[in-house]
């Protein structure tokens, strides 16, 4: 296999926007290009991540964003993965440069939904569920997730405080963050005033609906060495599958797709996590963070929780999580989520996230999943 590198990366800021999902796609490739120094003509094929296209009338939009990079000849694809839609779309590009198919490809995700409004959101959001079990009983993402919450609060004796303080951490590193959506300072009290949205996930606990989009390039090793000194290595790659519904899983407080992504990337990278300096997990919900840190084994089995209280997940902490602000304040545009992961990790590893930089940071990792974790990649980089 190829060593796969990436050497650029651009993204439109995250929020309620006015610019169509074409232009938003375009804005994020153009940025991502310009920033590896390339010409477009020497990217040979692009990997576009987008759900719900519909919603601004604009599917199929590979060709789209291709033709306006004057490169319509280049064959593009479109994933869908529902909230992990970047990651495997991420995925599919290295597995494709890796194999020597390409040397130079556009990854590119991008999402446009916030004009249509809470109630339509929340229903095809639904959809990215296992209908016949949730979406179509009345289940939807919140709710999921606050079944997760019930339960983690139970078993492990944690309190909605706790949750409160991954909000609270996220919006700190978001204030930091001049593309994140929801860039406002929280505190604890904030977060359990805030309205009930799922009991008991309160408003601060949940993600927003996000417009954005995230382009990386990625390319083979040689062809980085010949355009810029400056690159980062992916040095691990994992995927990963759970049952759809929460219902057929043994347990409700940890993800299996998670857990099978992260040890392929694991030992695809030959490291552990004690090796991670940093990592950008999909902290959809404020439950989502604490189970993700602990199926990734950045903490034992019901001490995630220990982690967010001792401060070890912040950005001078032990292992900081989520310096980008994460799902919860940078935002989620569902199609271009994983994608602008890799954008944060790139940034900080090239020494170009500004204040939120995590000091002295080799190794990144991003994980990044679809529904309730039907679906999971993680990814880990390394600076060349
Ligand atoms: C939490 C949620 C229900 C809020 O929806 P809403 O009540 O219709 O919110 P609105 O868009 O009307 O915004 C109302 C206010 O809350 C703020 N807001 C909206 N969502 C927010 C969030 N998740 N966190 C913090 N503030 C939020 C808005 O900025 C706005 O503030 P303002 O009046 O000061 O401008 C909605 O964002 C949601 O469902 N999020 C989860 C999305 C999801 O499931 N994604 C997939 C994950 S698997």
């Amino acid at each position: 296999m190829e060593k796969v590198c990436v050497i650029g990366a651009g993204s439109t800021k995250y929020g309620k926007l006015e610019d169509s999902i074409a232009d938003l796609a375009i804005q994020a490739s153009v940025g991502a290009i310009d920033d590896a120094g390339i010409e477009p003509k020497e990217i040979k094929a692009g990997y576009i991540s987008n759900v719900f296209g519909v919603a601004d009338k604009q599917v199929h939009i590979g060709p789209v964003i291709m033709s306006n990079l004057g490169i319509p000849e280049v064959p593009s694809l479109s994933i869908e993965s529902a909230c992990g839609s970047g990651s495997v779309a991420f995925r599919e590009a290295y597995a494709n440069v890796a194999a020597g198919f390409y040397d130079a490809v556009l990854v590119t995700g991008v999402e446009k939904v916030n004009h249509k409004g809470t109630e339509w959101n929340t229903t095809y959001f639904s959809y990215c569920s296992d209908f016949f079990y949730e979406g179509g009983s009345g289940a939807s993402f919140p709710g999921l997730f606050a079944s997760m919450a019930r339960a983690y609060l139970a078993e492990f004796k944690a309190t909605e405080e706790d949750l409160a303080l991954v909000a609270v951490k996220n919006h700190d590193n978001g204030l930091l963050n001049p593309k994140a959506h929801l860039q406002r300072k929280i505190s604890v009290e904030d977060v359990m005033n805030s309205p009930v949205v799922a009991s008991p996930l309160k408003l601060y606990d949940c993600c927003p609906f996000s417009d954005g989009a995230s382009s990386v390039i990625i390319c083979s090793e040689n062809f980085a060495k010949d355009h810029t000194k400056d690159y980062i290595d992916v040095i691990g790659s994992g995927r990963g599958g759970s049952p759809a519904a929460l219902q057929g899983r043994d347990h409700l407080t940890t993800i299996p797709s998670t857990k099978i992504a992260a040890e392929a990337a694991y030992k695809m990278a030959n490291i552990t996590p004690k090796d991670v300096d940093f990592a950008e997990v999909h902290d959809c919900f404020t439950i989502a963070e604490i189970i993700d840190s602990e199926d990734l084994g950045f903490f034992e089995k019901g001490k995630g929780v220990d982690g967010v209280r001792e401060g070890l997940t912040k950005r001078n902490g032990d292992i900081p999580i989520n310096p980008s602000g994460g799902l919860k304040s940078k935002g989620h545009p569902i199609g271009a989520t994983g994608v602008g992961q890799v954008v944060e990790t790139f940034e900080q590893l090239m020494g170009k996230a500004g204040e939120r930089t995590v000091k002295d940071a080799n190794i990144g990792l991003t994980h990044n999943f679809g529904a309730t974790g039907a679906s999971c990649a993680v990814h880990i980089f390394r600076r060349a």
